[in-house]
């Protein structure tokens, strides 16, 4: 694929297909995210992925657990749109039916670039953002479910000595092709 059509047709996806993500399709898109830039090459990250159907209850378990305070703050956040509210719980609770979910830690909370480090994270996240739409699967980036102070939860159960847990990455087959939210004019200046 070319990577202008990656970058352009990339979109976030929130509802997926049951259909399972291979093997080799997992391997590929974690690889990407390890090929990703990070200062001073520290690779400041930790991938968890979830599929097996346990782990993945567990998820869902912990994100129904924090529903209350993200309805709260959506709430507040978007108090003119009930749609908008109702629709991110809905994704927020379900992750889509997502048959896999990444889990993106920073691997240590100290490490003393923290705003490099999470810069690099982030890159990482792209990368497999990226790949995965290579490969015609879908993804979603959220922390939005963070904002019920899941994070020690999560690390908790998934990965309790990787550091502080930063995002998921709903990832599967697509069963909704979204068009591109509209892009903001004015966010860059050339001098
Ligand atoms: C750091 C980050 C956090 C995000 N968190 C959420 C989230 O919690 N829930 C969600 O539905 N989408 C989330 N998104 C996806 C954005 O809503 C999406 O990227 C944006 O609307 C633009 O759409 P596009 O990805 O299709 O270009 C997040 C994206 C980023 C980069």
């Amino acid at each position: 694929m070319e990577i202008k059509e990656a970058i352009f047709g990339r979109r976030s996806v929130r509802k997926f297909t049951s259909d399972p993500v291979s093997e080799q399709d997992i391997q590929d898109i974690l690889t990407a995210g390890l090929a990703a830039p990070s200062a001073i090459n520290l690779q400041p990250w930790f991938f968890v992925v979830v599929r097996d159907e346990e782990a993945r209850k567990d998820l869902l378990n912990i994100l129904g657990k924090g529903l209350p305070k993200n309805r709260a703050e959506l709430s507040a956040r978007f108090p003119k749109n009930p749609e908008v509210v109702e629709e991110s719980l809905g994704f927020i609770g379900s992750l889509g039916n997502a048959p896999v979910c990444i889990l993106a830690f920073l691997l240590k909370k100290d490490y003393e670039d923290r705003l490099s480090s999470m810069q690099s994270v982030a890159a990482a996240i792209e990368n497999m953002l990226l790949m995965a739409y290579g490969k015609g699967l879908g993804s979603c980036w959220l922390t939005a479910p963070l904002q019920a102070n899941l994070a020690p939860e999560v690390q908790a159960r998934f990965a309790p000595d990787k550091g502080e847990f930063l995002a998921f990455i709903a990832l599967g087959h697509p069963a909704q092709s979204p068009a591109m939210p509209r892009r903001k004019d004015e966010r860059f200046v050339i001098i």
